[in-house]
């Protein structure tokens, strides 16, 4: 029987790990053994690929690169801006963005970088605008206070957590419920499907700064052509977590009004739940957001490399191939896969 190259690099991993830890290495083989003897049910799971997982533990991982490609904060970042220039336009063309940032660490990053380049464009800069300064250093203390106030007292609504959203969407416990007024939109207690009419009209009473529409566990297709039209008419950014249906997305089961990119303004989703990278979240925008979301790092999140890696010998775009990389985060156990069996 022929070894995998996978089961060789896999082996001397281990070996690697046994040496400084070995319950460290059982604890690798255990998971192992549950994920190949175990259903797994959890939406928000899937499985690394190979690749994924071995392109994670390396030296790129020792690296800090704040900033964004090519505009670092640190120096000798040179391989890890080639690596993130890749995994940027591997985004763009898998999903069809203007633009995509790749370092927030999780789902819960991305949104929160999502959300504060929406109160950057739309709250901050007007407001440093009318003042006649550049940065916010340049504001008075009082100056400071102010817009303070104000970025802390903008609306969104947001689909309701029994309805299937998320709690990162504007929910109190997360602190996006922390740091905006949200109400909650439904689905229709008769076909439990959402209600369009309701979310225009709960948009035209309440006036959100933001809509954020995706979900964690609503069973339908959200029409992002009609939710826009609806942001549209009370002048609201339209966020969409796409977490969940990201690989239909990229692999153009989602197309027209089921499509988000084209539709929202912003576009968030996790690189692990439907798609098979590491843990690890993104977030696509149009060009008119693109500096503000850029600015992930250091607003939410120190930066860690992204990679991206394009799988072969499959189809592409495929989405349950798709793998867009991370180095592991400190709170990250991916090197856990063995060859399949
Ligand atoms: C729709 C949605 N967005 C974001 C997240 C958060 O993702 P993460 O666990 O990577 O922070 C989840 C988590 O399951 C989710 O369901």
């Amino acid at each position: 029987m022929s070894v995998s190259e996978e089961a060789v690099a896999y082996r001397a991993a281990l070996e690697v790990v046994r040496a400084v830890e070995p319950r460290i290495a059982e604890a690798i083989v255990d998971e192992l053994d549950n994920q190949r003897h175990q259903l797994k049910l959890i939406a928000s799971e899937n499985y690394a690929s190979p690749a994924v997982l071995l392109a994670m533990g390396n030296w790129l991982s020792d690296k800090y690169a704040e900033g964004t490609p090519g505009h670092r904060f640190y120096a000798g970042c040179e391989v890890v801006d080639r690596v993130e220039t890749i995994a940027n336009e591997h985004a763009c063309a898998v999903f069809g963005a203007d633009h995509a940032y790749v370092q927030p660490h999780s789902g819960i990053d991305a949104n929160l970088v999502a959300l504060w380049a929406i109160l950057a464009k739309r709250v901050e800069l007007p407001r440093l605008d009318t003042l006649g300064v550049s940065h916010v250093n340049d504001l008075t203390p009082k100056a400071w206070e102010e817009l303070r106030r104000e970025m802390n007292d903008q609306r969104m609504i947001g689909m309701a957590l029994d309805a299937g959203g998320h709690l990162t969407h504007g929910f109190r416990p997360n602190i996006s419920g922390k740091l905006f007024n949200q109400r909650s939109y439904g689905v229709n207690p008769a076909t439990e499907l959402l209600d369009y009419d309701a979310v225009s009209a709960l948009a035209r009473e309440f006036r959100p700064l933001v809509i954020v529409a995706g979900y964690s566990a609503y069973p339908r297709n959200p029409n992002f052509r009609v939710l826009r039209e609806i942001a549209d008419e009370v002048d609201a950014t339209l966020m969409v977590d796409m977490a969940h249906f990201a690989g239909l997305v990229a692999g153009r089961v989602l197309t027209g009004d089921l499509d988000p990119i084209g539709h929202a303004h912003i576009v968030t989703s996790t690189t692990h739940k439907s798609l098979r990278g590491p843990r690890g979240g993104m977030v696509l925008c149009t060009a008119e957001y693109a500096e503000f979301v850029d600015r992930g790092c250091p607003m939410v999140s120190e930066a860690r490399c992204p990679m991206s890696w394009r799988p072969k010998p499959s189809p592409w775009p495929k989405p349950a191939h798709l793998a867009l990389l991370t180095t592991p985060s400190e709170s990250s156990t991916t090197l856990t896969r063995w060859p399949a069996a």
